[in-house]
C-alpha cells in the first residue's frame, strides 16, 4: 500500500488542492460526511470552501461533518474550542444544518462515555467519506500522540508535553492550554474511506517523513495511515524536505 504524497510550491497552493479533494466528495455524494480537523493548518481550506459555496454555489446542504477532537476543560463558547473554531471558520459561512455537525461533547458529566457516544455517533453516519488530517511535529493525528494504539477509539486522552508547548500560541499562556482532549482513535480515523492529510511548514518534516518512509510504529502515530488502502499526502514543499523525489 504505502501512503500516496503530493508537495505543492506552498501552503496555498497545498489548501487549493485539498479543497479541490473536499468539493469533489460533495459534488459527488452530496450526502456525504466529512471528517474535519482544526489546528491552523487547515485554514486556507475552510476559507476555500467558503469561497466557493458563496460564488460557486457549492453545497453543504445534506452534508454531515464529524471533527477529530475537542479540548477539556474550556467554558462554553470559549474561543479556542474547537466547536467555536469550526463555526468561526467554517459553518457559519456555508449552508450547512447544524444538527449535522458534531464534534465531542466536553460538556457531560461522564467523560468517558460521552467519548463512546461519540465512536458510535460516527458509526451511526454511516462512515466517514473523507477525514481531513493535520499532523503534530510529533507525528500526532487528531490528539492521538505518540504511543497510541492502532485499534484506538474515541476516548479522553492527555495531551503530550509538546503539544501543550506547541498549541500555546493559541492562548495568553502555556498554562491556559488544556491538559486533556477527547479525540477520535486510530482505528476510528482508519475508518474512513479516503483520507487526506495536510501537512505545510518545515516544522513538519521530520514527523512527514517519518509518517511516510518509516517504521508503522506507535512512536509515529501517523505512521499508522501506511496501512489504509486511500490515504494522500499534501504537503508544501518546506514539510517535504525529507522526502526523497
Ligand atoms: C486538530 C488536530 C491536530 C492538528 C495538529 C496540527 O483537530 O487534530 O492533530 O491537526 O496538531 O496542528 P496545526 O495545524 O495547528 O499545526
Amino acid at each position: 500500500m504505502g501512503i500516496h504524497w503530493t508537495v505543492y510550491p506552498n501552503h496555498h497552493e497545498a489548501s487549493l488542492a485539498v479543497a479541490d479533494t473536499i468539493s469533489a466528495v460533495l459534488i459527488e455524494k452530496t450526502a456525504c460526511v466529512l471528517g474535519l480537523a482544526t489546528g491552523s493548518t487547515p485554514l486556507e481550506v475552510y476559507a476555500e470552501l467558503a469561497r466557493r459555496h458563496r460564488e460557486e454555489a457549492l453545497d453543504f446542504g445534506k452534508a454531515t461533518t464529524v471533527n477529530l477532537d475537542e479540548y477539556i476543560g474550556l467554558p462554553p463558547g470559549h474561543p479556542q474550542s474547537y466547536v467555536h473554531y469550526m463555526h468561526e471558520h467554517l459553518f457559519r459561512h456555508i449552508n450547512i444544518d447544524r444538527d449535522r455537525t458534531h464534534l465531542p461533547n466536553v460538556h457531560a458529566a461522564d467523560l468517558s462515555e460521552s467519548a463512546n457516544d461519540f465512536e458510535r455517533l460516527v458509526e451511526s453516519t454511516g462512515g466517514v467519506d473523507l477525514q481531513l488530517l493535520g499532523i503534530g511535529t510529533n507525528g500526532h493525528i487528531g490528539f492521538n500522540e505518540p504511543g497510541a494504539e492502532e485499534d484506538s477509539v474515541t476516548r479522553v486522552v492527555d495531551l503530550a508535553p509538546g503539544t501543550i508547548h506547541s498549541n500555546s500560541r493559541f492562548f495568553e499562556s502555556e498554562s491556559d492550554v488544556p491538559r486533556r482532549a477527547i479525540t477520535m482513535g486510530i482505528a476510528t480515523i482508519l475508518r474512513a474511506q479516503k483520507i487526506v492529510l495536510l501537512a505545510t511548514g518545515d516544522s513538519k518534516a521530520e514527523a512527514v517523513a517519518e509518517a511516510i518512509n518509516g517504521p508503522i510504529s506507535r512512536d509515529n502515530p501517523a505512521s499508522f495511515l501506511q496501512t489504509h488502502a486511500n490515504v494522500h499526502f499534501v504537503l508544501d514543499s518546506a514539510a517535504a524536505v525529507g522526502l526523497a523525489n
